[in-house]
Formats: C-alpha cells, sequence, structure tokens
C-alpha cells in the first residue's frame, strides 16, 4: 500500500485540559485552548504493507519498542479497526520538538501519526475525523490538527469531543518564549498527574468549572486580539492547575524554585507595564506569553534573575499537512 507523510505542529494550552471524564476514550472534564506552535513539529510517514509479521516503529531512526512502542500499536489498532484492515505497518517519526524547547511531543506526535496513518489505511482525513482520531492517542493531539488558535470542545462522547479552529490566521504580535528550566523527563506524567489531581484534590470539581466558565471570555479575548485579557486568563488557569497537583493527597508539584523565579519575575515584568504572562504544564518549565517587541526587555529581565537561561521563541503555527509519499 502506499506511504503517506503528515507534519504535525505542536501546541501550548492557554486554557488547559487536566482530567478525563472518560479515560478510555480520552474525553476531558474541561474544553481547552491553545495556540498551534510555527518552530516545533512531528513529521510521521505510515506503510501498512501485508508482508510485514508486527509493526515497524521508528523514532528519529531508533526502533522503538516497549511501552512507548505499545501505544502507538494500540493507536494503530483503532485505525486498522476503522479502516477494515489486517496489515501491520511501518512507523518512521521524525520530532523537531527538541527537549530543550521544553515543550511535550505527543501532541504532535499524535496528531501527524492520525494524519499519515488514516491516509496510508484509507480512511477519512477529513480534519474533524483527524482531531478525533488524534485525540485517542493524547488528548492534546486533538488541538494539533489545527494551526492558530484551536478549541478542544469538551463534549461528552466520541463523536462530539473534537477539536475546531478559533483563529487560524494570527495577523496580530503574539510569540510564546519557552524558558528551559530542566530537559530532563518528567518525574510524573501527565496522564497520572491529572488522575491524581482529579481524584484527589477537594477543589477540582470547582476547577474544573472554572475553566469552563473561562472558554468563552477567552474567545472573546481572541477574538478583540486582546493580549493582556488573554494571557491574564492562561496564567491565572495554569497557575490554578498547578494548585490542583499541590491540593492532592499526597500532593505533588511539577515546578521547582526556578520555575517560580521566572514566574515572579514576569509578574514584576507586568508590573513594569510589559504584557508577559507565565504558563506551565507538566514539567517545570515556563512558557512566556508576550509581543514579539518585548522580547529584548523580557529577556534581559530572565537573565538578571537567572543567569544561564536558556529560552527558545515560537510563533503561531500552520495545522496538519498530509501528502503521498
Ligand atoms: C498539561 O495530552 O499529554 O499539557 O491525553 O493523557 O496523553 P494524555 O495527556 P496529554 O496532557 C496534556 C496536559 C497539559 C495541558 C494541555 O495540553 O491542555
Amino acid at each position: 500500500m502506499t506511504t503517506y507523510t503528515a507534519k504535525a505542529h505542536t501546541n501550548i494550552a492557554l486554557l488547559k485540559y487536566w482530567g478525563k471524564a472518560d479515560s478510555q476514550l480520552i474525553i476531558p472534564t474541561t474544553t481547552s485552548i491553545s495556540l498551534t506552535l510555527d518552530e516545533f513539529y512531528t513529521e510521521t510517514a505510515v506503510n501498512f504493507d501485508a508482508s510485514l509479521t508486527s509493526d515497524d516503529i521508528y523514532i528519529n531512526d531508533d526502533q522503538i519498542t516497549g511501552a512507548a512502542g505499545q501505544k502507538v500499536v494500540t493507536f494503530l489498532n483503532l485505525v486498522r479497526q476503522q479502516a477494515n484492515i489486517t496489515d501491520f505497518a511501518v512507523v518512521r517519526s521524525n520530532n523537531h520538538v527538541p527537549t530543550a524547547a521544553g515543550l511535550a511531543s505527543s501532541a504532535s506526535a499524535f496528531a501527524a501519526l492520525a494524519g499519515a496513518a488514516s491516509a496510508a489505511a484509507g480512511i477519512s482525513t477529513d480534519l474533524t475525523d483527524l482531531s478525533r482520531l488524534a485525540r485517542r492517542g493524547s488528548g492534546s493531539a486533538s488541538r494539533s490538527i489545527f494551526g492558530g488558535f484551536v478549541q478542544w470542545q469538551r463534549g461528552n462522547d466520541d463523536q462530539s469531543s473534537v477539536a475546531e479552529p478559533i483563529q487560524q490566521i494570527i495577523d496580530w504580535p503574539i510569540q510564546l518564549i519557552t524558558v528551559v528550566i530542566s530537559d530532563q523527563p518528567k518525574k510524573i506524567n501527565s496522564r497520572s498527574g491529572m488522575q491524581n489531581a482529579m481524584q484527589f484534590s477537594p477543589d477540582y470539581p470547582a476547577w474544573v468549572k472554572r475553566t469552563n466558565a473561562m472558554v468563552q471570555p477567552m474567545q472573546q479575548a481572541i477574538q478583540n486580539h486582546d493580549l493582556e485579557m488573554l494571557g491574564h486568563m492562561a496564567e491565572r488557569n495554569a497557575l490554578e492547575m498547578h494548585a490542583q497537583n499541590m491540593m492532592a493527597n499526597p500532593a505533588f508539584n511539577y515546578l521547582t524554585d526556578r520555575s517560580w523565579t521566572i514566574i515572579n519575575t514576569v509578574q514584576k515584568l507586568r508590573r513594569e507595564g510589559i504584557l508577559a504572562f507565565s504558563t506551565m504544564d507538566a514539567g517545570p518549565n515556563v512558557k512566556i506569553i508576550s509581543d514579539p517587541k518585548d522580547t529584548e526587555t523580557i529577556i534581559h529581565a530572565l537573565r538578571s534573575s537567572v543567569p544561564d537561561i536558556q529560552y527558545q521563541i515560537a510563533t503561531p503555527g500552520p495545522g496538519i499537512t498530509i501528502q503521498q509519499g
């Protein structure tokens, strides 16, 4: 059968997904909003081949077995089931999401895999169908199908839990400075972290309510190109997500002293009139939402707090592309 290659970009959540109403289908408890990023992406080629006796999976040219391989095989099984085929596949994936960027690669990885595998298996590559399928690999991957600002509608079943674009062409100044605190794999992966928070934080149901109540105002801030409003909501929602982890029993925490130094520096910059806002995911790295015109001022302030700081700049990026070959 023919090989298809898909390219999907990673995304940063401005309104977070942190908990599953259905862990089998990956239906979230909250509607989330993200920005797809241009600089970081995964490119994946898939070919179903009747002569294979098992799936062959390569990530950055290394053959993958064990748990990571199993996640891909489980995903391919879903595609085979939908396509009504039994052939195994060769999957070659190249990640252009450097660990040093401090961003997760599972979003771009499962979005690209959904695109390439669907095309190779001959099932629908309609973007909504791809978002629904990518979601089954990793929740945040549902958003990486689309470019720009994206909303993953929580929904209540497999059909309705899909992402959709809010604004695909971003013609106003917004960027993300990813500050690298650590490039080590996270201590608690997001899957078990969100499960713990959901189960053991007494504030969790209220966090879900507050997050879902922010969907409309955040959409409005995006429509109005209102960086200040958007940033404030994103920082608040991220801090409240991390508060859930600290309120779990036993409590756990992704943020280190260095993360807090950065968060405090960003808040200090705001008091000085610079529009900069922090967001953090399941790790210690801090991502700063800001206007590109303030980059120099922000980096200078960060360097005064943490001299050996490492950072990368990301700008809004496009949705998935799929091609034959
Ligand atoms: C903190 O999408 O990695 O980045 O669905 O279990 O694979 P699984 O989780 P994943 O979780 C992402 C969590 C987050 C927030 C977000 O991206 O919305």
